[in-house]
């Protein structure tokens, strides 16, 4: 695989900052630029996030003096230099939309980690085990667009992450009809620490904004199909879902209730999980986990703490499936919110767009 130069736009938040770990040793992408806004540009990348580095891991040694350029003003600059870039700003949606388009205008892929184009209609929104044929709709964007190598691809919602993958391996033979969700999560979603958020200490907040319609509308462009150059979304299956803010520092766990159209037996659902593979693992993406489902059957297990950093953070932690009184099944799942929610599935949706030949 040849080496691609890449870009990461808003490199100085806490996304963005983990994207500068992921890729420190990416056998296919090398970061060559670092974008921020106006506030940082101009500044090496230490000076800017020496005292907001929120990583467990130092700045890498590559990136440290390198002087962040200004993401709006040098897009022209940025956009000849690079293959591709990640993006992860902070900034009001139309603001994003508009900076995502101009970069994809100007012939460079965006993979993005914002929510502004996860519902335009050619943008596909991907988790790469799952729904990896979307990225077939890139040459309607193109088309629309008017360009020949830029377009937009979108990662979903960190939340759902959680609970998507283990519900989609189960449709197609048991039909997953009506989910009921409760989210637990953690407080780097919010890009914050246990410094900048103390009121989350000793306390729960049951309110983050936006996130419950995204856990539940986002899950149905996942099972959507791509028909006459846009993603179709699915009707079903029908999701509920309340989002609280808990004191974790990284790790989003949700509680899931679901009815079947075919109920399976406990036997079934777990050989699914066990036996799932997506085209990440059949193609081998360096940043996909060999075992995307694991299930643990100790009644106390996942955990947070414990079972986040499961093969890089990128797989899915399952367990406590039971019968309900109410549904078929509950369970409880677990994934890393920054890892395989942000950043981890910002490159490994990007690996799927290098190996199927979308950066060349
Ligand atoms: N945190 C998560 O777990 C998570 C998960 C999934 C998706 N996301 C999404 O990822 C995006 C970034 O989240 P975050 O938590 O990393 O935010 P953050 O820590 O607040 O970082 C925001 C980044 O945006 C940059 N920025 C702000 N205004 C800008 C402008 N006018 N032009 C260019 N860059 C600008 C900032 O640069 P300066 O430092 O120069 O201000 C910084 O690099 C958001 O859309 C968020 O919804 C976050």
């Amino acid at each position: 695989m040849k080496k691609y130069n890449v870009g990461i736009i808003g490199a100085t938040g806490m996304v963005g900052q983990r994207f500068a770990t992921l890729l420190e040793n990416h056998p296919w992408f090398n970061v060559k630029v670092l974008a921020a806004s106006g506030r940082s540009a101009g500044k090496t990348y230490e000076e800017c996030v020496g005292s907001r580095w929120a990583m467990k891991t130092p700045i890498p040694e590559a990136l440290k003096n390198m002087v962040i350029m200004n993401a709006e003003e040098d897009i022209e600059k940025i956009a000849s230099s690079v293959d591709f870039v990640f993006c992860a700003v902070n900034m009001k949606k139309d603001e994003i939309k508009a900076l995502e388009e101009a970069y994809a205008k100007h012939e460079c892929p965006v993979i993005s980690n914002n929510s502004a184009h996860r519902h335009t209609p050619d943008v596909p929104m991907v988790i790469p085990e799952l729904n990896a044929d979307h990225i077939n709709v890139i040459e309607a964007q193109r088309k629309r667009l008017g360009t020949k190598r830029g377009f937009i691809a979108v990662k979903s919602n960190c939340s759902l992450q959680s609970y998507v993958p283990a519900l989609y391996p189960l449709d197609a033979e048991f039909g997953v009809e009506d989910v009921l969700v409760c989210t637990y999560q953690a407080i780097s979603g919010a890009g914050k620490t246990f410094e900048t958020f103390p009121e989350i200490v000793d306390n729960i907040i049951p309110f983050i904004g936006g996130e419950e319609e995204k856990s539940e509308q986002e899950p149905l462009k996942i099972w959507g199909k791509v028909e006459n150059g846009v993603i179709v979304n699915a009707d079903k299956p029908h999701f509920t879902a309340q989002c609280l803010r808990v004191p974790v520092s990284d790790g989003h766990t949700a509680a899931v209730f679901v009815r079947f159209k075919n109920k399976p037996s406990k036997e079934a659902i777990l050989a699914k999980w066990a036996e799932f593979k997506g085209t990440a693992q059949e193609l081998e993406l360096p940043s996909a986990p060999k075992q995307f489902l694991h299930y643990f059957t100790e009644d106390n297990m996942p955990q947070a703490k414990l079972h986040r950093d499961l093969d890089g953070g990128m797989a899915i932690s399952c367990g406590r499936l039971r019968e309900d009184t109410q549904y078929d099944y509950k369970f409880v799942c677990l994934s890393h919110n920054t890892l395989r929610g942000a950043a981890g599935g910002g490159v490994l949706l990007a690996e799927l767009l290098a190996a199927k030949g979308y950066f060349d």
